[in-house]
């Protein structure tokens, strides 16, 4: 990665101002590889230089990727003047990244939520020509069968005409639950797809998105960062590493 002014490192996690990283410097609380750092200008590549503020080490990695267990009752935006979104759910610096959600879940689906600042990534993983599957489990009015499995894997056409990609449904125990598997993101999907079959969902979990998987031990509302594994996967799902 190529070097870059520590003021705009430091600054671009969200953690500090340009001026306050100034101070910061001019108080000698800035080391990088262990040695203070004497101008907020001086450049450092931030893959291999270690960089620390009062001790600690920043991270200040040029994109942001974190898994969040999105629970019920919030929108999939960055913001919203009434209601609350899913950055609602993480910390001021964060906020400030200009992070923002890889595809939307509706506000009662829960489960796995991608949130980056990696533009390029999210739009090759949205583009239904990468083909990166999203699984989903749905409970369902009703039981699924195989009517429904075939329907679904010739691709199905909506009221609205809306032609829908073939995608993969498995029924789960005796039907009232199964996985739908798509290539595709579009409004209230499997919600749409389901009912046109006569089985309207009931609840709709997200479980994953291409390698990724939503990580068991998050409640809902509770996120962490990606592993650099699982980042790596992701990028090589779309071929961008
Ligand atoms: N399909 C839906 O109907 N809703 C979601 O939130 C995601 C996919």
């Amino acid at each position: 990665m190529a070097r870059e002014r520590l003021d705009k490192l430091l600054a671009s996690t969200g953690l500090w101002s340009r001026k306050e990283v100034k101070d910061l410097v001019r108080q000698g609380r800035v080391l990088a590889g262990g040695v203070p750092v004497r101008k907020p200008e001086e450049k450092f590549d931030p893959q291999t230089d270690s960089i620390q503020v009062d001790g600690a080490e920043v991270d200040c990695a040029p994109f942001v990727y974190l898994m969040l267990h999105k629970p019920e009752g919030l929108l999939s935006a960055t913001e919203d003047r009434t209601q609350k979104t899913v950055l609602d759910l993480l910390p001021p610096h964060l906020r400030r990244r200009g992070l923002f959600p890889v595809g939307r879940l509706d506000k009662d689906t829960t489960g796995l939520l991608l949130l980056t600042d990696d533009g390029p990534l999210a739009h090759e993983l949205l583009s239904p020509k990468k083909h990166v599957d999203k699984v989903y489990l749905a409970r369902v009015e009703g039981k699924v069968d195989e009517a429904d499995v075939a329907a679904l894997a010739a691709g199905m056409v909506l009221g609205d005409g809306l032609q829908c990609l073939p995608a993969g449904l498995e029924p789960l125990g005796d039907g009232s639950s199964c996985l739908v598997t798509l290539r595709e993101g579009k409004y209230h999907q499997v919600k749409r797809m389901l009912a046109a079959r006569g089985k309207p969902v009931l609840a709709l979990k997200r479980l994953s998105m291409g390698p990724l998987c939503l990580d068991e031990e998050l409640n809902p509302g509770e996120w962490r960062p990606l592993t650099s594994e699982e980042t790596g996967k992701l990028k090589r799902a779309v071929e961008l590493s």
